[in-house]
C-alpha cells in the first residue's frame, strides 16, 4: 500500500511533512489509492475562509455507499459488516456480511424511492441501536438522500425542532426501543413531535419491541413489509463530490442547535483514512466504537470510516450496566474486540463499580483503546490503562468535533507515544495555531492558547443547515483566515496538544486564566471523589470565583465533608497553586449530563450565579432530576 500508510514513526512524520508541503499531492495520493471514484476531480481543494467556502475533489463523480459496500462484495462479502449485539445478552448477536448489508440496503433504497424519497431530500432518522439505523444511513446515502439523524433520547420538542429546521419529508424511527431493563415509547415520542411538522409526509415504522402503537392513516407505514416487496438490486445515485451527505445537529453555546453540513468526497476521504491509521485497523480485526450513531463519533467511526475499510463493526443496542457493569467486557470477550472506543464518561463510570466486573472476563484481544468526547483526566486513563488494557494496549485520546468531521489530534496507537490526558499530536493534514487573547499565533511551546486550525481538512462542515452566516460568525470570525475550534489547548515540549477545555468555560480569577479541566482533574485524583465541575461566580474581589460541584464515589458512608473540602482543596494548591482553589465546594449526587455525557456547565454556571430562574429547558438532559437537588443546595459546604 501506499506510502501514506502510517505503520512507523517514520512515515508518520513524512506523511505530516509531506502533507504540509504539498498537501495537494497528498490528499491526491491518498484519494486515488483508496477509494472507487466514477469520476476523478478536477480540483482537489479550493478553499477561502473569509468567505467561508471550502470545497474538496471537486468535479468527482462517486457515492460514498460503493465504497463502504459493492467495493468488498467480490473479497470480503461473506465477511461480517456490521456485529449487532443486543440490549438482552440473551438475544443472539446477528453477524450482518457484506452481502448481507448490501441486499438491506439496496432493498431499503427501493423503499425510500417507492415513498418519494428523491436525490437532496432530507430524510429524519429517530431509531435505537439496531441494524435498521446504519441501513438507513447507508441507504439515505445511496440515492442521495440527505440524513439528519436524531438521537433517540431527544424529547418530542428537541425532535421537532430539529424535522423543521432542515424540512425533512420523512421520519424513519421504530415502536419503541430498549434501554436496559427499560423501553422507550419511541414512536410515541415521534406522534408528539410531527404535532408542530407540518413537513413530514411519511413515517417509516421498524418493529422492535412488539408493542401497540398508534399508526396515522397514510403517514405511518410498517418498514418490514416494504422492504420485503422491494427488489435487492439499486443502482448507486451518482453525487457530485460536494453533494451533502448528512446534516447533524451540534449545540452551541447558545440558540438554537447548528445542522452542520457535511458533503460527499471529503467526508469519506477523511473518515476512512483516519479510521484505518488511528486504529491501525488490520484485516480480521474486530472493532467496537461505543457511541450512539447519533452522534458524530457513530457516523465517522461506527458506520462510514470502517465500512470503508471493509472493517467489521460492533453495534451494540445497550447500555453499559445492564445486566451488570461488566457488561462491556463481557462483550470484548465474546466477540474478541481488538479496538475499543468508548467516552471518558463511561470510563468513570465503570471505574467507580468493583474490579470483579473487569476481573471476570479475559480481555486480552485488546489491542488498542480510544477515548473521546471530552478531556480525560489522569485518574480515569490509568484505570483505563491498567484494568483494561493491562498496561498493554495504547490508548488513543482522539481529539475532534461535530464540525471535524473526523478526528484531528490523536496519537497513532504503537506509533507515536501516548501521554495521559494529552490528544498528543495532529493528524497528518491538520495544522494547528495556539491564539493569544488579541489574536496572534503563539509561536512558542509549553503555552496555553486558543485553539485554531490553519489549513482546511477534507472532511470539515461545509455550513451550518439554512445559515451560513451563522457558521462565518461562529468558526471563522474570531481569528482571520483560520477555523476556530472553541477549544483551549495546551502545546508541551514536543508539540503534544493537550486540550484544556471549551475556552467559554476559561475562568479569570484574579486576573489569571484558570482552564476548568486541569482544576478538575485534580479533584478527581482525591480518591473519594467521582467526578467534578468547575464554574465560575462573580466575586467582589476576585472578578470570578471558584464553585465546584463534586460527586463522590459513596455518599452513603460518613463524611467529614469539612474535612474533605481541605482535602480537595489542598489537592488543588498543590496541582495547580492556591490561585485556582475552590470557594464553594457543593457535594451533588449527580451532575447535569447531555444525552452524550458531557457536563452541561453552563447549567452548573447558572445555579452558582443565582439564575436557576433562567435555566432553560433541560428536558433533553440526561438527568434532569439532579439539577433541582443541586438548586435546592445537596449538601453545600463553603470553603
Ligand atoms: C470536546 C465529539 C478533550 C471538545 C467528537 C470538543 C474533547 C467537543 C475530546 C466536541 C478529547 C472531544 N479531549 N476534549 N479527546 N474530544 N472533546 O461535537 O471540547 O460532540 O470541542 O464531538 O468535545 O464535541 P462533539
Amino acid at each position: 500500500m501506499s506510502n501514506y500508510n502510517l505503520t512507523s514513526k517514520e512515515k508518520y512524520q513524512n506523511a505530516y511533512q509531506d502533507s504540509m508541503e504539498h498537501p495537494e499531492k497528498f490528499w491526491e495520493e491518498i484519494a486515488e489509492e483508496n477509494f472507487v471514484w466514477q469520476k476523478k476531480w478536477e480540483n482537489l481543494v479550493d478553499w477561502d475562509f473569509s468567505i467561508p467556502e471550502i470545497k474538496w475533489f471537486e468535479g468527482a463523480k462517486l457515492n460514498i455507499t460503493e465504497n463502504c459496500i459493492d467495493r468488498h462484495l467480490e473479497t470480503r462479502g461473506e465477511k461480517t459488516a456490521i456485529l449487532f449485539e443486543p440490549n438482552n445478552p440473551d438475544e443472539p448477536a446477528q453477524h450482518i456480511t457484506y452481502n448481507e448489508l448490501a441486499k438491506r440496503v439496496n432493498q431499503f433504497s427501493n423503499v425510500l424511492k417507492s415513498q418519494g424519497i428523491k436525490k437532496g431530500d432530507r430524510v429524519c432518522i429517530y431509531l435505537p441501536m439496531i441494524p435498521e439505523l446504519a441501513v438507513s444511513l447507508l441507504a439515505c446515502a445511496r440515492i442521495g438522500a440527505i440524513h439528519s439523524v436524531v438521537f433517540a433520547g431527544f424529547s418530542a420538542t428537541a425532535l421537532s425542532t430539529r424535522i423543521n429546521d432542515s424540512d425533512c419529508k420523512m421520519v424513519i424511527t421504530s415502536d419503541g426501543s430498549y434501554r436496559g431493563e427499560k423501553t422507550i415509547d419511541l414512536k410515541g415520542i415521534v406522534d408528539e413531535g410531527l404535532e408542530s411538522c407540518d413537513c413530514v409526509e411519511t413515517v417509516l415504522v421498524a418493529k422492535r419491541i412488539n408493542t401497540n402503537i398508534n399508526m396515522k392513516e397514510g403517514r405511518d407505514k410498517w418498514l418490514q413489509p416494504l422492504l420485503d416487496e422491494a427488489s435487492v438490486e439499486c443502482e448507486p445515485e451518482i453525487m457530485d463530490a460536494e453533494d451533502p451527505l448528512f446534516i447533524l445537529y451540534t449545540s452551541g453555546s447558545t440558540g438554537m442547535p447548528k445542522g452542520m453540513v457535511h458533503t460527499t468526497a471529503g467526508y469519506m476521504v477523511y473518515t476512512a483514512y483516519t479510521f484505518k491509521n488511528i486504529f491501525q485497523y488490520e484485516e480480521n480485526d474486530v472493532y467496537w466504537c461505543t457511541a450512539d450513531i447519533g452522534w458524530i463519533t457513530g457516523h465517522s467511526y461506527i458506520v462510514y470510516g470502517p465500512l470503508a475499510n471493509g472493517a467489521t463493526t460492533i453495534m451494540f443496542e445497550g447500555v453499559p450496566s445492564y445486566p451488570d457493569c461488566g457488561r462491556f467486557w463481557e462483550i470484548v470477550e465474546k466477540h474478541k474486540v481488538n479496538q475499543f472506543y468508548t467516552a471518558p464518561t463511561a470510563i468513570r463510570a465503570l471505574a467507580k463499580e468493583s474490579d470483579d466486573y473487569v476481573n471476570k472476563y479475559d480481555l486480552s484481544s485488546l489491542k488498542t483503546l480510544g477515548s473521546v468526547g471530552e478531556p480525560i483526566n489522569e485518574e480515569a486513563w490509568n484505570w483505563y490503562n491498567e484494568k483494561i488494557g493491562k498496561e498493554n494496549c495504547p490508548i488513543v485520546d482522539t481529539w475532534w468535533q461535530t464540525e471535524t468531521g473526523g478526528i484531528l489530534i490523536s496519537a497513532l496507537p504503537g506509533i507515536t507515544p501516548c501521554l495521559p490526558t494529552f490528544a498528543t499530536l495532529p493528524f497528518p493534514g491538520i495544522q494547528p495555531a495556539l491564539m493569544d487573547e488579541i489574536g496572534e499565533e503563539i509561536n512558542q511551546n509549553n503555552t496555553n492558547g486558543r485553539l485554531c486550525i490553519k489549513f482546511p481538512w477534507p472532511s470539515m462542515a461545509r455550513t451550518i443547515w439554512g445559515n451560513h452566516e451563522r457558521y462565518k460568525e461562529t468558526y471563522f470570525s474570531a481569528y482571520a483566515n483560520k477555523y476556530f475550534t472553541g477549544d483551549g489547548a495546551f502545546r508541551d515540549g514536543n508539540g503534544n496538544y493537550r486540550i484544556t477545555g471549551r475556552v467559554d468555560d476559561v475562568i479569570i480569577v484574579s486576573g489569571h486564566n484558570l482552564g476548568t479541566a486541569p482544576i478538575e482533574d485534580a479533584i478527581n485524583e482525591h480518591p473519594a471523589v467521582a467526578e467534578s465541575a468547575i464554574v465560575g461566580f462573580p466575586h467582589d474581589v476576585k472578578g470570578n470565583a471558584l464553585y465546584g460541584y463534586v460527586t463522590l464515589k459513596d455518599s452513603g458512608k460518613e463524611i467529614d465533608y469539612d474535612n474533605l473540602r481541605k482535602e480537595i482543596n489542598q489537592m488543588i494548591t498543590e496541582r495547580i497553586g492556591p490561585i485556582a482553589k475552590l470557594n464553594k465546594i457543593q457535594f451533588t449526587n449527580g451532575l447535569p449530563k447531555t444525552r452524550s455525557g458531557k457536563i452541561m456547565r453552563r447549567i452548573l454556571r447558572k445555579i452558582a450565579c443565582n439564575e436557576s430562574d433562567k435555566l432553560g429547558d433541560i428536558s433533553t438532559l440526561l438527568n434532569p432530576e439532579c439539577v433541582e437537588e443541586i438548586i435546592e443546595g445537596v449538601f453545600v459546604t463553603y470553603a
